[in-house]
């Protein structure tokens, strides 16, 4: 691929708090859901995210990795019990200045900070230990995370050229409360719809209270990981209705599918829904994110499936749908490799929600990355199925563009590698090798083929 992206075009990389920061009880801190799920048997090995990247402690050096790779976005999120540690809701000046100084860093290297207010650590002082009440099962909670939006917004004002309200509210939701993959692992199934309600007033909650701190200049959006479907076409609609459009639907349409309430009848009466909720969760945003990975396969089946296998346990209404293994070849996640699929959802999107400016949140593989030391005593590590993901990808996101569809940016997944949720470390997504014995940084062969695709392919 030759082309330039437009002019504009952002060019990143993403990573998440509670992923890198470690430093988790460290100025004023307290726990977040994810630290007590990690804590408590959830996640491979034991892994939690105590110390995970130390990034709160070795910031400058890991900015500096994003200066070399000539990135103009950094797409990061803010810990939310670094800001709200307490029930009190008051906020820690600690925590503001810790992302301040990275939002200033950011800004003197001619980098966007791209804030992601929530991605996934709830303050444990909002839900009971073990999930089954507060949380996103409360309405209470899209109040208090608005308090939160707004304090982090007042401090970084403008400075920030994008808050995002929410990442992947379909894992917030249906994998934590739905199914037992993410915190709080609930596993009550169709109780997540009430979840989905709640978050997407959280959005539009977030979405007036940053507005109201930080002005008209910075941008707003919500980033959501879609289902992306392949199989009968009665199966894909009935996961799209569950998975992507209780989501997009409300906030980009001002209205769930009248489809969503039919097909749920029986499991969800949706009575958590109060008059005027659904125009607050209506706000006005400028772009919309799309983390991207790979595909599912489905088809209807005869009869429903009990039990629920768990890929449906999350997809609460969608009984009669078998989830079927997808063809290879797969990432070190298990995932399909499907780059097609990224250019057919940019697209779909943008035939579907026409007006809305799209970027690529997230995109990326987890490789079985291993060390090699050079003759030269110089340690490498040779991802090249890692760069033709992204390159594929990559392709996918020009081809979207040139034949219309408005794509303002790719954030590649990950600046490092670091902790992978309920996988801990044993799966690597980074462009950034890290030693999590001696905490060093190894840039991989994709981190130098990212560096020069960005300075090829940036407009002139
Ligand atoms: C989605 C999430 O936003 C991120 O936290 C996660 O590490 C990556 N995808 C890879 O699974």
């Amino acid at each position: 691929m030759e082309e330039r992206f437009p002019k504009g075009f952002l060019f990143g990389t993403a990573t998440a708090a509670y992923q890198i920061e470690g430093a988790a009880d460290e100025d004023g801190r307290t726990p977040s859901i994810w630290d007590t799920f990690s804590h408590t048997g959830h996640t491979l090995n034991g892994d939690t995210g105590d110390v995970a990247d130390d990034f709160y402690h070795r910031w400058e050096d890991d900015l500096k990795l994003l200066r070399d790779l000539g990135v103009n976005a950094y797409r990061f999120s803010i810990g939310v019990p670094r800001i709200v540690p307490t029930p009190d809701g008051k906020p820690n000046e600690k925590g503001l200045d810790f992302y301040e100084r990275i939002v200033d860093r950011l800004l003197e290297y001619g980098i966007k900070p791209i804030v992601t207010l929530y991605h996934w650590d709830l303050p444990q002082y909002m839900a009971s230990e073990d999930g089954r009440e507060g949380g996103w099962l409360e309405r209470d909670t899209a109040y208090r995370i608005a308090d939160y939006a707004g304090i982090v917004a007042k401090r970084l004002g403008d400075r920030v050229h994008t808050y995002t309200t929410l990442n992947e509210p379909w894992c917030a939701t249906y994998l934590s409360y739905g199914g037992t993959e993410q915190a709080p692992g609930l596993g009550a199934g169709p109780l997540a719809f009430r979840t989905v309600h709640h978050i997407n007033l959280a959005h539009g909650l977030m979405c007036q209270a940053v507005r109201a701190e930080a002005g008209g200049k910075p941008e707003l959006s919500v980033t959501c990981n879609l289902q992306v479907c392949r199989g009968d076409a009665d199966a894909v609609h009935r996961l799209d209705l569950i998975a992507n459009r209780a989501f997009l639907d409300p906030m980009l349409r001002g209205r769930y599918p009248q489809e969503l309430f039919a097909i749920t009848k029986g499991i969800c009466d949706w009575d958590f829904i109060r008059d005027g909720d659904l125009a607050l969760i209506h706000q006005p945003i400028d772009v919309l994110g799309l983390n991207y990975y790979s595909t599912n396969l489905v088809k209807m089946s005869d009869r429903p499936q009990f039990p629920q296998s768990t890929a449906a346990s999350t997809a609460p209404g969608a009984s009669d749908v078998d989830w079927l293994p997808t063809a290879g070849p797969h990432t070190e996640m298990g995932w399909n490799i499907d780059p097609d699929a990224l250019y057919d959802t940019l697209v779909r999107l943008n035939d579907d929600y026409p007006g809305m400016p799209l970027v690529v949140t997230e995109n990326g593989m987890a490789c079985p990355d291993k060390v090699e030391v050079g003759p030269d005593g110089v340690k490498m590590v040779h991802d090249a199925e890692r760069i033709d993901y992204l390159r594929r990808h990559l392709d996918a996101v020009y081809r979207a563009i040139r034949e219309g569809t408005d794509v303002r940016g790719y954030f590649a997944w990950s600046l490092m590698d670091n902790f992978e949720w309920a996988f801990g470390y044993s799966k690597r997504f980074g462009l950034t090798y890290v030693d999590y014995e001696t905490q060093d940084r190894i840039r991989k062969d994709s981190f130098m083929w990212y560096r020069d695709f960005i300075a090829g392919h940036s407009a002139r």
